[in-house]
């Protein structure tokens, strides 16, 4: 017994001390007969296509999947209109934001400015990278709040991580506000626009990133397979960019993690994008339904460009869960803040409006 203590002390002492501060990363519970609307996830299953070229990979599964990512940075770089030097393919883009931190980022004292309440990874990512975290609260309206973000920026800013439609508040940034932030940004800091949600967008005044990065060296936009295209278990993101910043991720590149199942899945899916984003629109109209009945069952909640959406309930957040658990549907709260959940089809959104309608506030 002793001894075994004074091994694992041992064995502490040798791991990064800042390790032990990381937080866990919280992925949304996925319970047994429940109905999962907790991970944003589109509840269809990959079209026939897709299952199709997955299987057919996995005949190969003996063989290295192509290091480059060959066929699927050219397929992405088509879709775009945008050279292949400009695509950075990634095992998700949860380790692309990895990737974007470790090329800008190398020392303790180079800071990573983020809205917060975003994306749970970011927090992760930064401290693994042993850069600072910058969080930035959200406004009251649960927006950006771009002006204490560019408030923020100091001579050890090395990136700015802006997230649109923002998870898990749902609210996307409007082209006017990110244009006069942008012009903020001195070009030696890195930002990182995260449009992890672009397809589920329809708000016109809500810009497409990639429309943005003609003459902005230092903006990068960063898109998943995960959400629209429904291979969140595939793990395929990707990153478009000026080719020496996509050059540089290209170089931090942990070898060989986007595996030949998900290089065939996500090649397969960009030829089905017209049923895939039926499917999104599909969410966007659902979307609207979900808000207006929640508002008439006396819920606030901010307009969403996203295919969830956000009820700040604060202190009741936890009840609100647990009352969906009990009503077997599992959403995704984040306690004293608020709860998120994942618009999906009309069967299984009306299943969570029946569950929010008995909820005694
Ligand atoms: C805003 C945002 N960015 C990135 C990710 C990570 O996505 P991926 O599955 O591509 O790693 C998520 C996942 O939920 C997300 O919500």
């Amino acid at each position: 017994m002793g001894a075994n203590r004074l091994r694992s002390e041992c064995v502490n002492a040798i791991i990064r001390s800042d390790i032990t501060a990381i937080p866990a990363y919280k992925a949304g519970r996925t319970v047994e007969g429940c109905l999962k609307l907790a991970s944003n996830e589109v509840a269809l299953p990959p079209p026939a296509a897709v299952l199709a070229a997955i299987n057919e990979a996995a005949v190969k599964g003996n063989r290295y999947p192509d290091p480059a990512v060959t066929g699927l940075t050219a397929k992405i770089a088509e879709r775009h209109g945008v050279d292949r030097g400009r695509v950075a393919v990634g095992c998700g883009s949860v380790l692309l934001c990895q990737q974007l931190v470790q090329i800008v980022c190398g020392r303790p004292t180079d800071e990573v400015i983020y809205p917060w309440r975003s994306f749970e990874g970011l927090p992760i990512v930064v401290q693994v990278s042993n850069a600072r975290p910058v969080p930035i609260s959200l406004t009251e309206d649960h927006r950006h709040d771009l002006k204490a973000m560019a408030g923020a920026i100091t001579p050890n800013t090395r990136l700015i991580f802006l997230c649109t439609p923002n998870n898990p508040t749902s609210t996307a940034l409007r082209r006017g506000e990110l244009l006069d932030f942008l012009a903020q940004v001195p070009p030696n800091v890195l930002v990182v626009l995260d449009e992890a949600y672009r397809e589920f967008v329809t708000d016109p005044d809500v810009p497409d990133g990639l429309s943005l990065l003609d003459g902005r060296p230092n903006l990068v936009v960063m898109r998943t397979f995960s959400k629209a295209y429904r291979l969140a278990g595939l793990r395929v993101g990707y990153v478009v960019g000026d080719p020496s910043v996509i050059e540089a991720v290209r170089k931090v590149y942990p070898a060989f993690s986007v595996s030949s199942l998900a290089q065939a899945a996500a090649s397969a899916a960009l030829d089905c994008l017209p049923e895939l984003l039926a499917t999104c629109d599909d969410v966007a109209v659902e979307r609207i339904r979900v808000q207006n009945e929640l508002r008439a069952a006396g819920y606030t909640l901010p307009d969403s460009q996203a295919n969830f959406v956000w009820i700040p309930l604060g202190e009741r957040t936890t009840a609100f869960a647990d009352h969906c658990e009990r009503e077997k549907i599992i959403i995704r709260p984040f306690p004293g803040d608020g709860a998120r959940v994942t618009i999906t089809s009309p069967e299984e959104n009306d299943l969570f409006l029946a569950a929010a309608r008995k909820f005694t506030r």
